[in-house]
């Protein structure tokens, strides 16, 4: 069911990505990003959404910030995006390197300048200007994972990693949606794809794609991004709520469009102008944490609809 909010103390709902794992380790830096962003959701619901952006860059068990999987070159391009629903300022940083936190860059750039999304050396510089020094982004692990997946093209052979990771393990694009009692605010961050080519952006910059937010809804989403870019679908959710869905059915109704018009799988997680949180997957994991009112609500859990709307 839904959840219903009722209490106007604010609601912080994050997730770790498409098939990133969701054991303790994982779940326990998600919940600790959610409680470190409900801290500062009554200050300011941007800087709370980047508190909890700023968490996940850091660990290298997510794709974001230092965790990001390399691209074809072996080198990690990262975009970012942050928007608030009341004032629908959106900024973005695309293929951005050597940043520590590509979410504390967008944000500069929303707040400091009129521009709407800065891509590659473009993005660099602005960083620099702006006191972000430069940051190493790769971890061994990736790089090691990156390493194998050449060396499994030099063979004639498909690499066996994951798509998103490179890894064992798999993982997407993360993302957080806020609701503080009187606005919404959403944002997002990734390293893309495993082996992507230099250059490519995906959803998570891609306003009405990846990421959106009004003065209805904020949506994030997860999954490979070009089918999020050509479907429009956080944009389709927040459409779907307008005209009188509550979240979950809106997203349940998203990624069966997504399905059928893309073949692609995908996780979605919104909340609304009501304090309704609603999140789906058709993946294998799709870790969601929610938090109310400073209180994690331990049993909530994400719909399922892989059996639905199996992709392989
Ligand atoms: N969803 C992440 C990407 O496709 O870039």
């Amino acid at each position: 069911m839904p959840y219903a909010h009722t209490m106007a103390m604010g609601i912080i709902a994050v997730h770790g990505g498409l098939d990133t794992s969701r054991e303790k380790q994982y779940i326990k830096i998600l919940q600790e990003a959610a409680l470190q962003g409900h801290e500062l959701l009554s200050k300011n619901r941007i800087q709370a959404l980047e508190a909890v952006l700023q968490v996940l860059e850091e660990s290298p068990r997510f794709n974001c910030g230092y965790g990001s999987v390399l691209n074809f070159n072996g080198i990690v391009e990262m975009d970012a995006a942050i928007i608030d629903g009341t004032s629908s300022r959106f900024a973005a940083v695309a293929a951005i390197q050597d940043v520590h936190h590509p979410i504390s860059v967008a944000r500069a750039l929303m707040e400091k300048t009129k521009d709407v999304i800065l891509a590659g050396d473009g993005a660099i510089k602005f960083a620099r200007k702006h006191g972000f020094p430069t940051a190493n982004c790769v971890s061994e692990e990736q790089l090691d994972a990156w390493q194998k997946a050449r060396e499994s093209l030099a063979r004639g052979e498909k690499p066996t990693q994951n798509l998103y990771t490179g890894l064992a393990y798999h993982g997407d694009t993360v993302g957080c949606v806020v609701w503080d009692g009187e606005g919404l605010a959403a944002a997002s961050s990734t390293g893309g794809y495993s082996l992507k080519p230099p250059g490519r952006v995906g959803d998570t910059p891609s306003l009405g794609g990846g990421i959106f937010a009004s003065r209805t809804s904020a949506v994030v989403c997860t999954g490979l991004g070009e089918a999020f870019i050509e479907t429009l679908t956080s944009k389709y959710v927040d459409e779907a709520i307008a005209a009188g869905s509550v979240p979950e059915q809106a997203i349940k109704s998203a990624l069966k469009r997504l399905h059928a018009q893309k073949g692609a799988e995908g996780g979605i997680l919104a909340v609304d102008c009501r304090g309704r949180v609603g999140s789906a997957f058709n993946a294998g994991q799709f870790p969601v944490v929610v938090v109310v009112d400073g209180k994690i609500l331990e049993d909530y859990q994400p719909v399922n609809l892989r059996r639905e709307l199996s992709v392989h």
